[in-house]
């Protein structure tokens, strides 16, 4: 499934200093040392004309996007296409699947056939080294160059490879614990502590399927912990920890004793969001795009819930994984400058506020948190853009599809009974160097 970048070095950057984050919107900064923007070059790629987008031949293009649950993407282009239409530029929103996984087989399955398709694609923070070392991707520094300062620097990070900037990051994202808050009545303040209160309630729900979701809940409890998945160099694996593997058990506890909802292992993003939009856990695990939808009218959580970041390993610390998505253009694309008109649209303070106060997608952009509607309607905005800045990359890497399989793969098997922790871990360990081994 997975196809191989080569000749690239992975860097990991798991602290935040090498991620270039900082917790507020001090970006800008190309990385330090250790950080994404340290790949090896990618030579060769097309270079966007920064100018392109103000007379661009007229015309449709696509953007391609994950299934749009909440209609938020759908907003934004009709949007766009009211502003637009009339002089000529549209958009079409072509929606991949609800998985992250399978929108990235999607769009590489037209990249590796040189289909223009998708002239724009909302690219997941972990594929740009990927997609950028296939030569898939425009070039955006000239675009960028001017703006750096306006985003939070993490998700800048995320589209910065090879010195290069690949993205134009338009969604953030650091993932909350959700909690009852007519059943929870002290905020836990630790992990440990939110699995007692669940055990005593109705449970907990998260993203226990074998995909990228996985990856994602699983890091955030491995780091938490003190775990890490690559040595500080990027060559080998060091997921075959004690802090790891204590990390796992805590979680196949949590599904053995019946903390965890019954078919976790089966669940990602939209099926812990209607599990707890139907009122059945006392926590969940999700991205900030489910507040919105849980305080509509019609769930049997409106009104009875509050978000938190999450707490404290038991006796080590805390972390959040960096989550969001980037604009990328197509090198196959036919109309650069439209496509690059339409990630200028979708980054203006504008929509980004927009999006946050319709929908609660975490702003790219530093300065929309602190918009007083912003702070009004959301008491946690200060937080959030805190944990956004703060949030830990996962690995970069031209392999990193194949690093993430082998972990949810394991970690999904010990949380279905069907490998111990430790076992899991080891042959996680095992498929992770293999990977590394091949490029
Ligand atoms: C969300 C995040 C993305 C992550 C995915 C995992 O879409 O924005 O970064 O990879 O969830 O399911």
């Amino acid at each position: 499934m997975r196809r191989l970048g080569v000749g690239v070095a992975a860097v990991i950057c798991l602290a935040v200093t090498a991620c270039g984050g900082g917790s507020d919107g001090d970006s800008g900064k190309a990385s330090g040392a250790g950080g994404a923007g340290d790949g090896t070059a990618v030579s060769g790629a097309k270079v966007i004309d920064p100018n392109s987008m103000n007379a661009p031949p007229k015309g449709t293009i696509t953007y391609c996007a994950g299934k749009d649950t909440s209609g938020a993407e759908g907003d934004v282009i009709a949007d766009f296409n009211a502003k637009y239409g009339a002089s000529g530029y549209n958009v079409k929103l072509l929606e991949f699947a609800t998985s992250g996984d399978e929108q990235r087989a999607s769009f590489v399955q037209r990249q590796e056939a040189k289909s223009s398709e998708c002239d724009v694609f909302s690219s997941d923070v972990i594929w740009t080294a990927e997609f950028a070392s296939q030569k898939w991707l425009y070039d955006l520094t000239p675009y960028l160059d001017k703006q750096r300062s306006r985003f939070i620097a993490a998700p800048l990070e995320t589209v910065h490879y090879g010195g290069k900037y690949w993205g134009v990051p338009f969604e953030s994202a650091a993932a909350f614990l959700y909690y009852r808050d007519d059943q929870v009545h002290t905020p836990p303040a630790t992990w440990q502590q939110v699995y007692a209160d669940a055990k005593a309630g109705s449970g907990i729900v998260y993203q226990g399927a074998p995909y990228e979701g996985l990856t994602c809940d699983y890091l955030e409890l491995a780091f938490a912990a003190g775990g890490k998945v690559l040595s500080d160099d990027g060559k080998k694996s060091e997921i075959n920890s004690p802090a790891n593997v204590k990390a796992l058990q805590f979680m196949v506890d949590g599904v053995k004793d019946g903390t965890a909802a019954n078919g976790v292992t089966t669940y990602m993003e939209e099926e812990s969001r209607r599990y707890w939009e139907s009122g059945k856990a006392t926590f969940m695990r999700n991205w900030p795009y489910a507040f919105a939808l849980g305080e509509k009218k019609g769930t049997a959580v409106a009104g009875k819930f509050k978000v938190m970041p999450f707490p404290q390993f038991e006796g080590a610390g805390k972390a959040a994984i960096l989550g969001g998505h980037n604009f990328v253009i197509s090198t196959y694309t036919k109309n650069p400058g439209a496509a690059l008109k339409l990630t200028d649209f979708f980054i203006s303070p504008d929509v980004q506020k927009t999006e946050f106060l319709d929908y609660s997608l975490a702003p790219t952009l530093a300065s929309v948190y602190d918009d007083p509607d912003v702070t009004k309607k959301y008491a946690f905005a200060k937080e959030l853009k805190e944990s956004v800045g703060q949030a830990q990359a996962r690995p970069v890497s031209p392999v990193y599809p194949q690093i993430s399989q082998a972990i949810y793969e394991n970690v999904n098997a010990a949380l279905s009974g069907k490998a111990s922790a430790a076992d899991a871990m080891k042959k996680a360990d095992d498929q992770i160097n293999q990977a590394l081994k091949t490029f």
